[in-house]
């Protein structure tokens, strides 16, 4: 198993990566991509099955894009992701390195997630066998992007990703839109009514529900929210969205609260986290708490620290830990998700925060360092891409006590801790599970000066 959770082969000294298959299947291949170095192939025909497979639970495993590990059993998964972030530290960190702490697992499975985003179309993918059976299908669907296709759609029947009320509102939905004749979305054309659909459940019990059309047809929107309103009084903030242009992206667009808070809320701690139509929170929710407590603990703060919160997103890791910290600058590149964060500081009464919006090459300057004073503890949870080479520069020159890195890609992670270790010793490394029935991982590394 290898990155991006594909299998690795061999064949005539080439390496020949493969989605879709298990370590220990053995296998007939179709090579898809040639190139000098390597091959990609999918597997045509299995004449053995790895021991490493289970059943997989779900009916739409291997068409949607979801839960690609499904076939593997979980404790498979979080042996191989362990060994993922392992070999990359090792390989491209190259550094000196503790024992691991083992991988925390997630509790939860399945239903794990708080938010899910299902597309409209009138296109809707079929699978080899509805195709050869030679049958009519409704075209309509309403649920994921198959893999790779922009304009392909796997109706959803079931989704194991989200708790309920998720499957009942986007099988109602769709019923619904079905029987009122509400047009589902071309994509190619660019034309139709119903669009997206986003459901997002708290662990407060607050559910939020957004309708993306494509065009502005009051007396249909409304009947719409009415028969939601109705048929699901535990929505606590329905909302809908006209949007006319290209993609599905609403950022720029205005959030049309119908009924409820026009917000929901997570609760972490007793802290409450304020999540609106365009806020950023993590998904897994019980988890991001692990995550979290994880990181304080590594960061082991004693109620004097300067904490600096690099990529704040909302300002989730800085409210989570000011409570044990002197003061915490929290620094993100996106403006809205800082207003978020210096809302759940006001409405949890924590005052020793201070947010700022831009870039980080920019923002973390030694102006802001002269401002605030020299950090001794430095968070950072940067993109997949990891940290630009002047961040890594500005931290070494800043020269914090600790620095704990928290990162959702454990090869970005490597390549900063290699530049990181002109100046600090990797002392922990505690890899996370977010994402159950994945490949992806979350790894936190604690960085102490030399
Ligand atoms: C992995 S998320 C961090 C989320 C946050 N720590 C949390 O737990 O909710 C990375 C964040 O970095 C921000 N970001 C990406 N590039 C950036 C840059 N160049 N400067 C500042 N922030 C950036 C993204 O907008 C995103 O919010």
């Amino acid at each position: 198993m290898v990155a991006e959770g594909k299998c690795l082969a061999r064949h005539d000294n080439m390496v020949v990566f493969v989605a879709g298959v298990a370590p220990g299947d053995v296998v007939d291949l179709r090579v898809t991509r040639k190139k000098k170095s390597y091959m990609e192939a999918e597997p045509v025909h299995f004449h053995e099955l790895s021991e490493l497979r289970v059943q997989p639970f779900c009916e739409h495993f291997g068409t949607c894009g979801g839960c690609k590990w499904q076939h593997i059993g979980y404790d498979t998964q979080l042996y191989f992701k362990q060994k993922q972030v392992k070999d990359n530290l090792e390989r491209i960190g190259k550094v000196p390195l503790p024992e691991f702490d083992p991988i925390l697992g997630s509790e939860k499975t399945r239903y794990y997630r708080n938010k899910l985003e299902y597309t409209f179309s009138n296109t809707s993918w079929l699978t080899k066998e509805q195709i050869q059976s030679g049958q009519e299908y409704d075209r309509d669907a309403l649920g994921f992007h198959i893999p790779g296709r922009f304009d392909k759609i796997l109706d959803i029947k079931h989704c194991y990703l989200q708790p309920d009320p998720s499957n009942a509102i986007r099988l109602e939905v769709r019923k619904y839109a079905k029987e009122q004749n509400l047009p589902f979305f071309d994509i190619v054309k660019q034309e139709g009514y119903m669009r997206n659909l986003i459901i997002r459940t708290a662990n407060t019990g607050e559910v939020m529900v957004i309708v993306q059309v494509y065009e502005d047809r009051p007396a249909e929107m409304q009947a719409l929210m009415e028969h939601l309103a109705a048929t699901f009084p535990e929505i606590t903030s329905l909302q809908y969205v006209v949007n006319a242009k290209g993609n599905e992206t609403f950022h720029d667009l205005e959030v049309v609260c119908y009924k409820g808070l026009p917000y929901i809320h997570e609760d972490m701690e007793g802290i409450k986290f304020r999540v609106g139509p365009k806020s950023f929170y993590q998904t897994n929710a019980d988890q991001a708490y692990e995550l979290y407590k994880k990181t304080r603990e590594l960061a082991n703060l004693t109620g004097n620290e300067l904490v600096y919160d690099l990529y704040t997103g909302a300002g989730t890791i800085a409210n989570f830990v000011a409570r044990q910290a002197r003061e915490v600058i929290g620094i993100e590149y996106v403006p809205s998700a800082i207003e978020d964060a210096k809302i759940n500081s006001q409405i949890n009464n924590i005052t020793n925060t201070t947010f700022y919006a831009g870039d980080m090459k920019d923002i973390l300057s030694d102006e802001l360092v002269a401002r605030h004073g020299r950090p001794d503890v430095v968070i950072t949870d940067p993109p997949r891409a990891g940290m630009h080479e002047d961040v890594v520069k500005k931290l070494l020159q800043v020269h914090p006590n600790r620095i704990v890195y928290v990162s959702c890609n454990p090869a970005t992670q490597a390549r900063d801790v290699e530049w990181l270790s002109e100046k600090y010793d990797v002392t922990r490394v505690q890899p996370v599970d977010m994402f159950p029935q994945t490949h992806h991982v979350e790894n936190i590394v604690l960085l102490t000066a030399k």
